[in-house]
């Protein structure tokens, strides 16, 4: 059985300049769906420019994305969802019910949103209530298991039960694990026995082995959201994708050549939305914080890049660390320094 792979949302990572040089160069049509980092709306019924450049139909060509919305408050996400409809062409929403940052949780977004079901079901509730969002509109969610416990989560998946969703992406970890910690294996596996939606494996699927260790236990999943498994290992996909991930056999040579053909089109983009010496390279090391764990005989020259603060020399760096360093295909991953 083939796999299904989605491009996971990951604020300040895959944005419409990574999601399109990454579909060029690794995706090809593999990416089943590519879901844009969030956007958040206000009570001023506009989008934002950042947002909009980000869902700009003429940034998003070629490739299947779907528009990942925070709210907690159904007007917001309605007008959100006819606006996305009627102006953008998209009739596919997600609703972030995992963001476990601090200033997202205590407004009771996010996965602030399990805080409290009862308010959950309210808003799910308004939102297929509306006619336009039923006759329209596809509405998925991405959840995490519980906010300090996943007591609640057989209530929480009785809630999602209700409600004729898309899919149901599950990443199952607490609010308070942020990004680390054991995934909730017994949580997952209760999503897939007892959700009414399809349900979506998320979460630390960095390598091969994660991939396959994960299908043992999940035969029946058969879609995947990765993100910062991509974002380290952008070949990982072709394994994916494979007929038989276990056997096939990567070209690692090849493969650092269209990193570096990647990290270029990132950047140029990059650079063109963000000119200066600043924010590109800002957020350039961003992706560098996973890039860094798939190479070996390189620890000077990630410091290089590390250290730079200017275009030129970071571009000169990272020319030098991709003609030194050498990919590896790694069994484990732990992403835990600051890069
Ligand atoms: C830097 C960063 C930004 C993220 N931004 C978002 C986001 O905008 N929306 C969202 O639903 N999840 C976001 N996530 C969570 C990822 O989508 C994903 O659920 C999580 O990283 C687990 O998957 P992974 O182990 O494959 O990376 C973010 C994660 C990171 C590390």
């Amino acid at each position: 059985m083939k796999n299904t792979i989605y491009m996971a949302p990951m604020e300040g990572l895959t944005d419409f300049t990574f999601r399109n040089a990454y579909e060029k160069i690794f995706g090809k049509g593999k990416i089943a769906k590519y879901f844009t980092p969030f956007i958040s709306p206000n009570k001023s019924e506009k989008f934002l420019a950042r947002e909009i450049r980000d869902i700009d139909r003429e940034h998003n060509n070629g490739i299947n994305t779907v528009v990942q919305v925070m709210t907690n408050d159904a007007k917001d996400f309605i007008w959100t969802a006819r606006m996305l409809y009627d102006e953008y062409g998209y009739n596919e929403i997600n609703l972030n019910a995992g963001c476990p940052s601090g200033t997202v949780v205590s407004k009771n977004k996010g996965s602030g949103m399990l805080n409290e079901p009862k308010l959950l079901d309210k808003f799910l509730d308004a939102v297929f209530e509306d006619d336009f969002i039923r006759e329209n509109i596809k509405v998925s969610v991405k959840t995490r298991v519980g906010v300090e416990t996943d007591t609640a989560f057989p209530e929480i998946i009785d809630i999602y039960n209700k409600y004729p969703l898309e899919e149901l992406i599950v990443h199952p970890r607490l609010r308070t694990d942020f990004y680390k910690n054991d995934l909730n294996l017994e949580a997952y596996d209760y999503a897939v026995k007892n959700s009414r939606s399809k349900v979506v494996f998320n979460g630390d699927i960095f390598t091969r082995k994660n991939f396959l260790d994960i299908k043992k236990k999940f035969p029946q999943t058969d879609t995947f959201m990765l993100g910062r498994g991509l974002i380290a290992d952008p070949g990982l996909i072709d394994v994916i994708v494979s007929e038989n991930p276990e056997d096939f056999s990567r070209d690692l040579i090849s493969d650092k050549k269209r990193m570096k053909e990647l990290h270029d089109l990132v950047f140029d983009a990059r650079l063109h939305i963000m000119p200066g010496d600043t924010h590109a390279i800002h957020r350039m090391k961003e992706m560098w914080c996973y890039m860094a764990y798939v190479f070996e005989d390189c620890k000077k020259e990630i410091k290089a890049i590390k250290k730079s603060q200017k275009v030129a020399d970071y571009k000169s760096a990272v020319d030098i660390f991709f003609n030194v360093a050498k990919l590896t295909e790694k069994d484990y991953i732990l992403f835990s320094k600051k890069f």
